[in-house]
């Protein structure tokens, strides 16, 4: 018996199981000399269905390289990491198309993860036509729906997101009123 059993006796195979996880980045350091920087040394956690963990530690401490690890976005050194039992290891082509899908990080700063050339409207139907194949005409009826849910109006879906320039940000967050 291992603790993740001690931690779950129902559940038999948690959602998520990341064991021994290492992630180093080579660097080139000073002078040309190259060195090895481990970003992520021994982390173990267990996710079940329905449950929410808090990784917590001081800037640099590997947080998001954790998440990044976990989407396959950065190869891992050592350790494992499953989904729903499966290692993903070996997961490559579709099927890693399929997981990503089911499998998101959501970026706290919105200023460096949103297109600014795009609008809100393509930017949520993007992941809605590629991860789960709507029509445009489905995901623009799902946006709309998005968009009433969070009580922003319609004419919000062509909206283009504010650039970074803190100018521009001020800007939007007051004409934000407008849209009431
Ligand atoms: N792509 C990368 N190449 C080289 N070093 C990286 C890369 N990503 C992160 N690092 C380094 O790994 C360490 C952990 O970074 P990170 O996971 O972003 O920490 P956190 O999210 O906890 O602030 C830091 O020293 C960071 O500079
Ligand atoms: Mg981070």
């Amino acid at each position: 018996m291992n603790s993740a059993d001690a931690v779950n006796p129902g559940d038999a195979v948690p959602l998520l199981d990341v064991r021994d996880l290492r992630v180093s980045f080579g660097s080139r350091g000073h002078f040309g000399r190259g060195g090895v920087l481990r970003a992520v040394n021994d982390v173990s956690l267990q996710i079940a269905a329905g449950e929410t963990l808090g990784l917590v530690g001081e800037s640099g401490s590997g947080k998001s390289t954790t998440g990044n690890a976990i989407l396959k976005l950065v190869p891992i050194e050592s350790g494992s990491i499953s989904v729903e039992g499966q290692d993903i290891a070996n997961v490559r082509g579709k099927a890693l198309r399929h997981l990503r899908g089911r499998m998101q990080m959501v970026f706290q700063d919105p200023y460096s993860s949103l297109d600014p050339s795009a609008t809100v409207g393509s930017s949520i139907a993007e992941p809605l036509r590629v991860h789960q194949r709507m029509s445009g005409r489905k995901s623009a009826e799902r946006v709309a729906e998005l968009l009433e849910l969070v009580g922003l109006p319609p004419r919000a879906t062509r909206a283009v997101t504010p650039t970074s320039s803190p100018a521009a940000s001020a800007s939007a967050s007051r004409s934000r009123g407008h849209w009431r």
